[in-house]
């Protein structure tokens, strides 16, 4: 008998909340969105909530809010948005020594309740909480994946659109390390719909843009007191779709780098193809002497991050 998908969404905030309304509004599958017992009201009034858009949205999908790890069961992919948001004034790495508590306890109930799904890590520190997902687990590093490019990279491409006033969809853009400010885009790759960007922005100019990109999540923070969550949950659902649909589709993951890049036994941010099996491949791209400096430098600071990771829980060494 034909199957419809299933998504599983760890942690009920407004990232996995808002993944819900996403995968909903696409009708990618049944939706399963758990939390913790202390917000159990809340995620079962969320998703009921959703439930009741259906019929205006006209999708047949069934969403529930659920407590219990038992309801992941057959998941295709479990998105793991579970721990702690930013703060106004704090890094994404100030979140590691809760968040890795957090997500690793999570992997131990995907592990034991969804052995065969795809996971999607959303948590920060991104990266090294894709790589504390992938230890505690212990699935193939093609099931285990980061989301913070297609983040990334949609920030860039919607600073481009309302510079230029061309549509996003004309867009096309490259962003490779870690989801950290020195996250790496790269304005060699940039084009709208084909035309080199710099005909229509000067370089001084796609430098800002870029460096705002940088520094995007920041910007919503200072502006709301907390994360983001509209653009971050739009981001693993693109990668979502990407895998139910088996689409084949290049996306800028925080994925396993085994010598792709020079980088080896790392997560981190790199172009992706993501297609049913998952990571499918990491697609190598030759950079310039400027752009692998960048990218050294920032898979650095990945690694700083997983070496600390492993400090704080040596278990996952
Ligand atoms: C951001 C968070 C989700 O970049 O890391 O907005």
């Amino acid at each position: 008998m034909l199957k419809r998908p299933k998504i599983a969404v760890i942690g009920g905030g407004n990232v996995g909340a808002s993944c819900a309304v996403w995968a909903a509004s696409k009708e990618l599958g049944d939706i399963i969105v758990l939390d913790i017992p202390e917000a159990e009201g809340v995620v079962k009034g969320k998703m009921l909530d959703l439930v009741q858009c259906g019929p205006i949205e006209r999708f047949d999908s069934k969403i529930v809010g659920t407590t219990d790890y038992a309801d992941i069961a057959e998941s295709d992919v479990v998105v793991i948005t579970a721990g702690l948001p930013r703060k106004p004034g704090m890094s994404r790495d100030d979140l590691v020594e809760k968040n890795v508590k957090i997500v690793k306890s999570v992997s131990e109930n995907v592990k034991k309740h969804a052995p065969e799904a795809t996971v999607i890590v959303v948590s920060n520190p991104l990266d090294a909480m894709v790589y504390t997902a992938w230890k505690t687990t212990g699935f193939p590093t093609h099931r285990v994946v980061g989301q913070a490019g297609c983040l990334d990279i949609a920030r860039f491409k919607a600073f481009i659109a309302m510079e230029t006033g061309f549509s996003v969809e004309d867009i096309n853009a490259l962003l490779l390390g870690g989801h950290g400010d020195d996250m790496v885009p790269l304005p060699r790759f940039t084009n709208i719909a084909g035309i080199p960007v710099t005909q229509f922005i000067t370089e001084q100019r796609l430098q800002e843009l870029v460096d705002r990109a940088k520094v995007g999540g920041g910007e919503i923070v200072k502006l709301m007191g907390t994360s983001a969550y509209y653009a971050p949950a739009s981001g693993v659902i693109q990668m979502v779709e990407a895998i139910i649909k088996d689409k084949k589709r290049i996306l800028p993951c925080a994925s396993y780098c085994k010598g792709e890049f020079g980088i080896n036994d790392l997560f981190v941010g790199v172009p992706t193809l993501l297609g049913a099996a998952g990571v499918e491949k990491v697609i190598e791209i030759d950079l310039n002497a400027d752009e692998k400096k960048l990218l050294d430098e920032s898979a650095a600071h990945v690694k700083e991050l997983v070496e600390l990771v492993n400090k704080l829980d040596p278990s996952l060494a």
